[in-house]
């Protein structure tokens, strides 16, 4: 071991010896090898010191002092990085961490799947469109989702678009949570026209105004309201690490501390296809210094688990794991306990989270893959409940959301129902919930997390 545990033989590109599944097929290597490096000589989208300050507030969470909240769109897109699409899907978010601090007594740190959100795992290589076998849609970053041969052709140049996209992404996020967008006092001013009508929009509502008013009370008897906690939102980004040449294009050395940080955004996740033990993203992972999440789906081997989170965090570190299980609503009393027990004997330091979307997708009779509000809570509550029965800490969520009117999963308070899927379905990937869906989400954790 070197200094802050790197394993000794750890380089940023010590990982291209081992197998990297999930990877574009860039037809030109060399096209590609250029792009990488004008990339690593472009400025890092975030700072070793913001990455050790999310560490720290994860930390929080592990000792149940914090609660996560992680959500996103399932895949950002190029066409769809514009202010309105950026300032809906922070104001929802902004939104629900404020519903789980105020009714859950819990301070919420937020990190978004944003900024950088564009590589996507896939269940095969290629498929066939009208006839035609061609590669698979694997995120803006590699191809467009365009059912055509040169489209879908996997083109390095896109690794470069989306790494200004994020820029564009990150630098509008920090100017909202920083120059005032984000205050508390503009709490009401959150709520979008279209959710105010409904009922999680008047819930919200009546709970802003008590915010509101307790900041006029703190006001009126002299009570500094202008303090950074009041005035700025704290909010972090995430993305999984799946394409490998560019996180590590993006990994820097910090002149403070000398790790090892991707800043390509603050948290970084495995995904439940890409967690190998001895495969290329666990080695590329297992060397820079942000935190971690993994996914666990239903096919987990528990024994691999514990490797491999000792592979990722050898000094047990507090904040650097955090696991996101995923097993379903019909699942998860299956799954999960074992996991949490496994765990917690080999004496590991992680935040347990939970992802109550990606095991509950199912395809509608219209053929619209679809998730459930019910199956997405019901999930969730199992995920506390269970946690709780082990004496572990349920420290996190994790969603696809946006802050856009959309219709794509189905439930919730309005009974968005089957039929209705077609009207505003704009993922071109895994369906979101949709802002109103969300709050509603927010209050029933809130709920859970006050208990
Ligand atoms: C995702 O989060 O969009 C995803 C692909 O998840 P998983 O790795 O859990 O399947
Ligand atoms: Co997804």
């Amino acid at each position: 071991m070197s200094k802050n545990n790197q394993p000794s033989t750890w380089t940023k590109t010590s990982y291209r010896s081992k197998i990297a599944l999930q990877q574009p097929n860039w037809p030109d290597k060399e096209h590609y090898e250029r792009v990488l490096t004008t990339l690593a000589s472009l400025p890092p989208l975030v700072f070793a010191g913001e990455i050790r300050e999310l560490k720290a507030r994860l930390a929080q969470a592990v000792r149940g002092e914090a609660f996560l909240l992680q959500g996103g769109d399932c895949s950002e897109e190029f066409a769809r990085c514009t202010a309105p699409n950026i300032r809906e899907t922070l104001k929802v978010l902004l939104q629900m961490a404020v519903i789980l601090t105020y009714a859950g007594n819990k301070p919420v740190v937020k990190v978004g799947r944003i900024a950088g959100q564009y590589a996507k795992p896939r269940s095969s290589d290629t498929e066939l469109v009208n006839g035609l076998e061609m590669p698979s849609y694997r995120g803006d970053m590699a191809n467009s989702a365009e059912p055509e041969l040169s489209a879908r052709t996997p083109d390095p140049e896109r690794l470069l678009q989306g790494y200004h996209m994020s820029a564009a992404t990150m630098n509008l996020l920090r100017a909202f949570t920083r120059g005032g967008f984000g205050s508390l006092h503009r709490v009401q001013a959150w709520n979008q026209e279209f959710v105010k009508q409904s009922p999680m929009g008047r819930s919200y509502e009546r709970m802003a105004k008590q915010i509101s008013n307790a900041l006029k009370f703190m006001d009126t008897i002299g009570i500094a309201t202008d303090s950074p906690q009041l005035k700025e939102a704290q909010f972090f980004t995430s993305h999984e690490a799946l394409f490998l040449g560019y996180e590590e294009a993006m990994t820097r050395e910090d002149s403070v501390d000398g790790g090892w940080y991707d800043c390509s955004a603050h948290m970084l996740w495995i995904g439940d296809r890409t967690r190998q033990i001895d495969g290329a993203h666990v080695e590329f992972l297992s060397g820079v210094h942000n935190p971690l999440g993994m996914k666990v789906g239903p096919h987990y081997d528990t024994d691999t688990i514990l490797a491999v989170i000792e592979r990722l965090n050898p000094a047990n570190e507090s904040g650097r794991m955090t696991l996101i299980t995923r097993f379903g609503a019909n699942a998860i009393e299956k799954h999960l306990p074992p996991l949490l027990r496994a765990v917690k004997r080999a004496g590991l330091n992680v935040l347990w989270t939970c992802d109550p979307m990606h095991a509950n997708t199912f395809s509608s009779e219209s053929g619209h893959k679809t998730r459930d509000f019910e199956n997405i809570l019901s999930e969730l509550r199992c995920f506390f409940e269970l946690n709780w029965a082990e004496g572990t800490i349920p420290g996190g969520v994790h969603f696809e959301l946006t802050g856009d009117d959309v219709t794509e999963c189905i439930g919730g308070a309005r009974q968005l129902s089957p039929d209705q899927l077609g009207l505003r379905y704009l993922t071109t990937c895994d369906p979101r919930l949709n802002a109103e869906q969300s709050l509603e989400m927010a209050f029933q954790i809130a709920e859970m997390i006050r208990s």
